[in-house]
Formats: structure tokens, C-alpha cells, sequence
């Protein structure tokens, strides 16, 4: 279903109320969901996750919007690149997104720049939330007008994190010698004001998840102390801490192809499948569901997701 719906702007489906579109912050069931990955700490695993949940939510027939926000870096943009010349190059239908990337301006001045950064931001949402079920977002990993403007169209905010206390700290500051949090950091303030300005516009609240990434598959005693502090902080700044990602081999090596774990089974890869890989795409497939996103697809749509695809 997923293939022969792209590229899926052709049969533009009007929203039924077109002033819910135009309105930032607000989730119904006219326009897409908005999910935003994001986490000033770069390194942390955001574009990889942004492009293994698209994936997973065009596998399961989903309209799929994205808008690379970190256009200037590009791996978002580039791994969906790859994808399509990968697909051409095989012939394969392969599902890909309809694809917004939003270069920072070239405008002198600061107010200038803003108002041509949200412009295009701005449009690109426009364009795509009334034709998509989902939009993801990547963000960079720093603080950037873009950036924070993005946020405020999260309905998910997805903040993945690498298992150290040097990723934390962007969230927390933690006293090393009892590990009690001290007080909320840099990243929970910047996600703090933007619930506020959401608030604000009348929109619903963010569902933020922490998600932790590149876990080892060691019991040590970072990774439980790691998890511990993260338990207690979900309560004091706002977040669900969804299980995340372990550290994998895989989830670098598909990148040239634009391949995902979900995709596997299907394209024809030439990449064996291992247990490590089933495994992997379970964590995936977890991931998703932690998500909790409304469900966009027609009841027999569903049924056919998941008669089709998942089957390790
Ligand atoms: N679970 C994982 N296992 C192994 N490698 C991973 C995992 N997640 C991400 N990586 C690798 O870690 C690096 C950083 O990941 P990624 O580019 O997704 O992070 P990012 O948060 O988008 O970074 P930036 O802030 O620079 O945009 C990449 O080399 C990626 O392939
Ligand atoms: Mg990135």
C-alpha cells in the first residue's frame, strides 16, 4: 500500500477544516502529527531515530511528512536522498517520504533572517500537514532559531539520549555524590518555554519522551545509575522515558543505501538477516509503540500493517 501511495501530494486531500491547518500547535485527526526529534546535545542519535520511525510509519502505510531542520548538517536529508537512489537504482518500490529540507538563511541581519527562516518553516508545515498522517522533524544539535521555532510545532517531542552523564547534563544538573537532580538544564528550559508558548497559542500539551540510545548490553553500573536519574527526573521536568535504541553496528550501516532495520526483509539488501538484526528491529518496533501516536489509518488499513510486514 505504503509504495503506491507515494508521491502522495498529487492527490492532495484537503483538510475538512482549513483553519485547523493553518493553526501551529494544535493536533486533530484533519491534519498530521506533528513529531519533532530533538536535543541540543548533538551526537545523540536524533536523525537516526527521526529515519528509522519514518520508515517504520511508511511500512505500516502511513503518509509520511519530513522536514530536515538541520539542513545545513543533512544527514536527514541525505539518508532520504540515498533511499530514493537506492530504490531507483533496484527498482524497488520502496516507500519514501514527501521531503522538506530548510536550509538556514542567507539574510544579513537577525530579524531578517528569522523572518526568512519562519517563512520557509512555516510554508513547509503548510504544505504538509494537511496531506500527511505523520511529519517528522530533525532538529539540530544546538540551540538555532529554526530549531526552537520547530518545537513549537511538536505534538511528540522525541529527545534521545546517549547513556552518559555528558548528555544528561543538558537536561539536568545531578549532585555526583547522592546522583539527586539539582535543577533542570539547558534543554528541559528551552522545552519548558516552548509547552509554555504551545500553551499560549491554545495548543494541546507535548508528549515528550526521553529516549535512551546506543545502550550497552552490559549491566553496568553507569547504564543503572544512568537509569535511575532518568526515572526521577521524568517526574520533576515532564517526560516518558521510552526504552530507546542499544548500541548496534546496523544502525550506522544502512545509512549509505538509506536503508532501515524495517526495510530488511523486503528490499532485497543482500544483508543476511542475524538474530542481532530481529532483535534490533523489535527495539524499533518498541519504540514506535511508545510513542503512542494516534492512529491515522482506516481500520482495514491497519490489519493489512500488520499482516504484511513485521513478521520477523
Ligand atoms: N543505536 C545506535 N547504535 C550505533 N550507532 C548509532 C546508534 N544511534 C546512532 N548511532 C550513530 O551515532 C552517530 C550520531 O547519530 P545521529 O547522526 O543520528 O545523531 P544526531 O543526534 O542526529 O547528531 P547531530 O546532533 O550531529 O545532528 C552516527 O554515526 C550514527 O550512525
Ligand atoms: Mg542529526
Amino acid at each position: 500500500m505504503s509504495a503506491s501511495r507515494a508521491p502522495f501530494l498529487a492527490a492532495f486531500r484537503p483538510a475538512a477544516n482549513p483553519s485547523v491547518v493553518q493553526s501551529q500547535g494544535r493536533a486533530d485527526s484533519a491534519r498530521a502529527h506533528v513529531i519533532v526529534f530533538g536535543n541540543e546535545k548533538g551526537g545523540s542519535g536524533k536523525s537516526t531515530a527521526a529515519m528509522h520511525i519514518a520508515v517504520a510509519l511508511l511500512r505500516d502505510g502511513a503518509r509520511v511528512g519530513t522536514i530536515d531542520v538541520d539542513a545545513r548538517q543533512g544527514t536527514f536529508t541525505r539518508y532520504i536522498e540515498n533511499r530514493r537512489a537506492w530504490a531507483a537504482a533496484k527498482g524497488l518500490g520502496t516507500p519514501l517520504p514527501e521531503h522538506r529540507p530548510i536550509p538556514p538563511s542567507t539574510m544579513t541581519t537577525r530579524p531578517e533572517a528569522e523572518a526568512d527562516e519562519k517563512a520557509r518553516l512555516d510554508a513547509a508545515f503548510a504544505d504538509l500537514l494537511p496531506v500527511c498522517d505523520y511529519i517528522i522533524a530533525d532538529t539540530p544539535g544546538s540551540d538555532t532559531f529554526l530549531s526552537r521555532h520547530a518545537h513549537t510545532y511538536a505534538d511528540t517531542l522525541v529527545t534521545p539520549l546517549n547513556d552518559s552523564f555528558v548528555d544528561l547534563d543538558l537536561l539536568a544538573r545531578v549532585d555526583p555524590e547522592t546522583l539527586k537532580v539539582v535543577r533542570p538544564s539547558i534543554y528541559a528550559e528551552t522545552v519548558w518555554k516552548q509547552r509554555q508558548l504551545r500553551a499560549m497559542s491554545g495548543g494541546k500539551p507535548v508528549d515528550w519522551l526521553v529516549m535512551r540510545n546506543r545502550l550497552s548490553a552490559l549491566a553496568a553500573r553507569n547504564k543503572r545509575d544512568m537509569g535511575a536519574v532518568l526515572e526521577s527526573l521524568a517526574r520533576r521536568i515532564g517526560y516518558r522515558l521510552a526504552a530507546g535504541l542499544s548500541e548496534r553496528v546496523i544502525y550506522r550501516e544502512l545509512f549509505l543505501k538509506g536503508l532501515t532495520l524495517l526495510d530488511l526483509r523486503e528490499e532485497k539488501t543482500g544483508i543476511a538477516m542475524t538474530m542481532s538484526h530481529v532483535a534490533a528491529r523489535q527495539e524499533v518496533r518498541d519504540l514506535l509503540s511508545a510513542l503512542n501516536l494516534p492512529s491515522r489509518l482506516a481500520p482495514e488499513q491497519q490489519a493489512e500493517a500488520q499482516e504484511t510486514v513485521y513478521t520477523p
